[in-house]
């Protein structure tokens, strides 16, 4: 999942900023500006058009956000350096992570040191490949399920909002694979706070003013949504723990897993925090890589084309399963593209424990580095044709160029379980559905917590049987 906005609190003008220049400092290109909050204002009015203006200075630029300095890195051997060579000297100390803490406590996502590690160990073998393909079926099935309630809408042509149907059969994967909670119905209080809690925490993010002890109409929805969801997985801890049944599920993992070194079994706050951060970075992110696959479908029929002779090969109009992962590399392909240009999460920043260099310049401690796989992947330098979708790029990837899942002992724990749900939905959905943008819809991307479409993405669903008789007739 990626971070915030910088916040901007209101400074006055007249403000003068002391100057932190060191010797080495000089050479390093900067962003100037007059304003006493530094590049926020610009960051928060157009992140991605910021990011990738400020990329083109240099492999290392630095920012100023209100006094603070930061630091863009674009370079991919100093990524690599900061994401997984010196990893130990990068953390998530930042306020843009502390923002969180009140929905995600110390889960795996916004910990750090010692504590992250031992969470990380207690649950990675969960995300192993091999465990993940018992969840293929249950992926397949919530396809199915939703394609057929898609059915009528289609055969009247009413557009559907696509990222919300993402949203939501996402989200109800992720509940039954992870916890075995039944999401599917529309009025689920978890499915409804889940939602909630989604949206107003992207609201508070990009305004954590006032914050959420104030209780302001936004901040008391927020907090009712964090107690509701507290409620329920609270609730449910405590059925398990009672029943001490081993459903195969996350959760039993979570409850059963042990510290191999001192026998320790994580308490029920320690849970809590585990399976709200799942929830949550589990479904918007793969949500929204799909979203995006079906706008660069529309938009690219030549690809469409082929991606549908793979489906029509391998699948010949059966549900896929686990096993014909190997054989639908094209579809692959096209996902893999979908997240260079929209990657879920646009931005990682961390904060620099001690003093380190990067591409010659020199970093002191404390300061933000930001790290930024929209810009990179549409770095000019490392790809011809930046802004072209061609899935054809996958064999030809520079690493730390295309990092979608970040890198290094922080990269996503999730990625093999969303890759593997994506492969199995796009498949599933466009062996029966070709799905068309509705004309004339203005499509961008827009920064959140994760890159959306600004302005939704209503599309009309076409059953592909009907088009392949027409073309035989
Ligand atoms: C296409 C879908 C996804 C994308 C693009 C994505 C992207 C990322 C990225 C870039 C990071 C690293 C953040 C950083 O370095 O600061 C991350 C971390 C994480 N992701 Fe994902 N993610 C996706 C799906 C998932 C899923 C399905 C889950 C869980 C079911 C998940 C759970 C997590 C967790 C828990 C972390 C924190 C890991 C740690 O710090 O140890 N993600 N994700």
């Amino acid at each position: 999942m990626p971070q915030p906005i910088i916040p901007t609190p209101h400074i006055p003008d007249r403000f003068v900023l002391p100057s932190s220049r060191t010797q080495k400092d000089k050479n390093v290109p900067r962003i100037r500006t007059l304003s006493l909050l530094g590049s926020a204002s610009e960051m928060q009015r157009d992140p991605l058009g910021f990011l990738t203006r400020t990329q083109a200075h240099g492999e290392v630029v630095r920012l100023r956000f209100l006094f603070s300095p930061a630091y863009l890195i674009s370079h991919p051997e100093s990524i690599k350096h900061v994401l997984q060579e010196n990893a130990r000297n990068y953390n998530k100390d930042l306020l843009t992570y502390k923002i969180f803490k009140p929905m995600l406590g110390q889960g795996l996502l916004i910990n750090d040191g010692q504590s992250w590690l031992h969470q990380r160990r207690l649950i990675q073998p969960a995300f192993h490949r091999k465990r993940l393909e018992i969840y293929s079926t249950l992926m397949t099935d919530a396809t199915v399920a939703m394609l057929e309630r898609w059915q009528a809408r289609s055969d009247i042509g009413t557009p559907l909002q696509m990222e919300e149907e993402m949203v939501r059969l996402t989200l109800q994967i992720v509940g039954r694979a992870l916890f075995s909670l039944d999401l599917s119905q529309e009025a689920s209080t978890v499915g409804s706070a889940v939602t909630a809690l989604l949206e107003l925490t992207a609201g508070y993010v990009l305004q954590p003013f006032p914050p959420l002890s104030v209780p302001i109409p936004r901040n008391r929805r927020l907090q009712m949504a964090i107690r509701t969801l507290d409620q329920v997985v609270y609730r449910m801890i405590a059925e398990r723990r009672r029943l001490q049944t081993d459903t195969g599920d996350l959760l039993s993992m979570l409850l059963l897993a042990q510290d191999e070194e001192t026998g320790r079994r994580m308490n029920d706050r320690q849970v809590r925090d585990e399976v709200q951060t799942l929830l949550l970075a589990g479904h918007e992110t793969t949500a929204n890589t799909l979203t995006w696959t079906w706008y660069l479908l529309s938009d690219h029929p030549e690809v469409e084309r082929r991606l549908h002779a793979e489906l029509n090969d391998v699948l010949g109009g059966r549900v896929p399963t686990v096993e014909d992962l190997p054989n639908l590399k094209y579809t692959r392909m096209v996902l893999e593209e979908a997240l260079r240009l929209y990657p879920a999460a646009p931005l990682l920043s961390r904060k620099a424990v001690a003093d380190d260099e990067l591409s010659g310049c020199h970093i002191p401690a404390n300061s933000m580095v930001m790290i930024s796989p929209y810009a990179m992947h549409r770095h000019p330098a490392f790809w011809e044709e930046p802004e072209r979708f061609e899935p054809e790029r996958a064999t030809v990837r520079p690493s730390y160029a295309y990092f979608p899942f970040g890198g290094g002992p922080r990269m996503c724990i999730g990625n093999h379980f969303a890759m593997m749900e994506a492969q199995l939905i796009l498949s599933t959905v466009a062996q029966r559905y070709q799905l068309c943008l509705v004309s004339g819809h203005p499509v961008e991307p827009q920064m959140r917590v994760t890159l959306r479409p600004r302005y939704g993405l209503p599309m009309v669903t076409h059953a592909r049987r009907n088009i392949q008789s027409q073309q035989k007739n």
